[in-house]
């Protein structure tokens, strides 16, 4: 029987609650087609620092290479660990390690989820540079508690990361409507920006079948809210990207719906699947987030793994469920309610 090998990361938070609603949608859905999930799970959070010193071992990513994909839940326990010392200590590694350079968001409302817009239906797909740009953490302090300290944080924009995840815009957008969205800031930052709109319109040549629009990041932001049915697919470097689909988040009906991937299509390495969410502190282990983010970001690493099947009918099974009132609101529905109609929607199916 196929086999698949996830390395499950519940981490803080939320974080485990979602994960263990959203693998038991994936182990229901593989016995369904056939196929296994072989999980290994591994501990890795804010607690594990505080027993080791460390967000996870020295040789975790070493660790993490064997396997098929990696499914995280959130990482981050501000009250005991700073985001900063996490955060670097577990996810940015992750995706930077294994050359995740695609961070593929997308952002759609879901049958019976309204969202705050009253706008027609829309589908966008964020794509997000995911391993450099302005979160290269290249940059330093000096005179460090003094009158005169410096904090210097530089972008690293680099021809071989903004290429490629230009490409891999292109590529998504030939695969939907053929309409790319490159969101940059040239007008005002005239060095990597300008670089990066060059090397759209190079791209855009060898393209030629898909129509490509730049557009600056704060009217990319005001589109969202006020004509999201005009764009399809989107890309933009990491921070902008990394707001952007906040947004999206919020425009889909709130973050609880928000899925991702980062993804290495070059398959060389593991990929890696996450709602947007977080670690979500002040709901921690009260049994209401909502699990869709984490049960989409599932659906998208089985579509991964060759399984488009399996992906589908748990795409099918959520909006079963949301089009039957399940989860459509925040704090509607507790944590094992959602998933449980997820679970009865594959049964059915
Ligand atoms: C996200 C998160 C992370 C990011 C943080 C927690 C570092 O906001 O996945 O969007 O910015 O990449
Ligand atoms: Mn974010």
């Amino acid at each position: 029987m196929r086999s698949h090998r996830i390395a499950l990361i519940p981490g803080d938070g939320i974080g485990p609650n979602v994960v263990e609603a959203a693998f038991k949608v994936g182990e229901a859905v593989a016995a369904k087609e056939g196929f296994t999930l072989e999980p290994t799970y591994f501990p890795w959070s804010c607690e594990f620092y505080a027993e080791t010193g460390a967000m996870m071992p020295e040789d975790g990513i070493e660790t993490l290479r064997g396997f098929d994909a990696i499914l995280l839940g959130a990482v981050g326990w501000p009250a005991s660990v700073p985001d900063s010392v996490s955060l670097h200590g577990l996810l940015l590694p992750i995706r930077k390690a294994f050359v995740q350079y695609a961070n593929v968001r997308p952002h759609r409302l879901l049958p019976g989820v309204e969202g705050p817009l009253k706008a027609e239906s829309f589908d966008i797909l964020c794509i997000r540079e995911n391993t450099e740009g302005e979160y290269s953490g290249a940059g330093g302090r000096v005179h460090q508690g003094g009158r005169d300290e410096v904090a210097v944080e530089t972008a690293i924009f680099t021809r071989t990361g903004v290429e490629r995840i230009l490409r891999y815009g292109f590529e998504q957008a030939r695969l939907r409507s053929g309409r790319l969205a490159s969101v940059t800031k040239s007008n005002a930052q005239k060095h990597s920006m300008v670089f990066w709109d060059e090397i759209t319109r190079e791209l855009a040549e060898e393209y030629s079948d898909v129509e490509v629009t730049s557009y600056h990041i704060d009217a990319m932001a005001a589109r969202m809210v006020m004509a999201p049915q005009s764009l399809d697919v989107v890309v933009a470097s990491n921070l902008f990207g990394d707001i952007l689909t906040d947004l999206g988040a919020a425009i889909q009906g709130g973050l609880g719906f928000a899925a991702s991937a980062n993804i290495d299509p070059t398959r060389s390495g593991p990929s890696m699947f996450e709602p947007v969410h977080g670690s979500a502190p002040d709901i921690a282990d009260k049994g209401i987030a909502n699990p869709l983010a984490t049960i989409w970001s599932l659906a998208m690493m089985l579509d991964h793994l060759g399984e488009g099947e399996a992906s589908a009918r748990v795409m099918r099974a959520m909006e079963a469920a949301t089009r039957g009132g399940i989860g459509v609101r925040p704090g509607s529905d507790t944590t094992g309610a959602i998933a449980d109609a997820v679970l009865n929607a594959i049964e059915r199916d």
